[in-house]
C-alpha cells in the first residue's frame, strides 16, 4: 500500500502518478488534496507520513511545487526518511543506501515521464543493508536522542536567556 499526498501545486503530477500506479496494479491511499484550491503542504505531507510511520502504508509518494516543503514536513514525523529527488540516480541510492520510505517530487521541477522513471526505481530498488543499515540506525538514534526534548523545554519555560 502506497500513501499519496500533495498540495495544490503537486496535484497535477500526483494525478499522473495515480495513472502509473493503476497501470502497475499497485494499491494506494490518497490523503489529499484533491482540488486545485490553494492549501498548505505541511498538512498533506504529515498525513501521508503518519500513514507510513504507523505501518498503514509501506511507502509514501508526495508532491508539491518543488518537493521541498512537503518533504521537510514529512521528515518531521519520527520514522520517516523522505527524499526529494529529480534524478534517477538519487532515487535509486536513496533506496539502496538510505532505506528511504518516502519520495517527494516537485511538479514544477520534473516532467511526467521523468517522474514515472524516478518512481518506478524508488518502488523497485531494495535496501542493501549491511554497513548502510548501521548508518540508518544512527539516523533513528538522532530521533531518539531528541524525542520530546523541545516540548520539555517549553514545559520548563523555554530557553529564555
Ligand atoms: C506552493 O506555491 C509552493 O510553495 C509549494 O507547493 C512548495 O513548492 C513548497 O515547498
Amino acid at each position: 500500500m502506497i500513501a499519496l499526498g500533495s498540495d495544490h501545486a503537486g496535484l497535477p503530477l500526483k494525478l499522473e502518478i495515480i495513472k502509473l500506479l493503476n497501470e502497475l496494479g499497485l494499491e494506494f491511499t490518497d490523503f489529499g488534496t484533491d482540488s486545485p484550491d490553494r492549501v498548505d503542504y505541511p498538512v498533506y505531507g504529515k498525513r501521508a507520513a503518519l500513514a507510513v510511520a504507523s505501518g498503514q502504508c509501506e511507502r509514501g509518494l508526495i508532491f508539491c511545487g518543488t518537493g521541498v516543503g512537503i518533504s521537510i514536513s514529512a521528515n518531521k514525523v519520527p520514522g520517516i526518511r523522505c527524499v526529494v529527488c529529480s534524478d534517477c540516480y538519487s532515487a535509486s541510492m536513496a533506496r539502496r543506501h538510505n532505506d528511504a520510505n518516502m519520495l517527494a517530487l516537485g511538479a514544477r521541477v520534473v516532467g511526467v515521464d521523468l517522474a514515472r522513471m524516478i518512481i518506478k526505481l524508488f518502488l523497485d530498488e531494495p535496501f542493501e543493508g549491511g554497513r548502510h543499515a548501521e548508518r540508518v540506525n544512527l539516523i533513528s538514534g538522532i530521533e531518539e536522542e531528541y524525542r520530546g526534548q523541545y516540548s520539555k523545554q517549553e514545559q520548563e519555560g523555554g530557553c529564555s536567556s
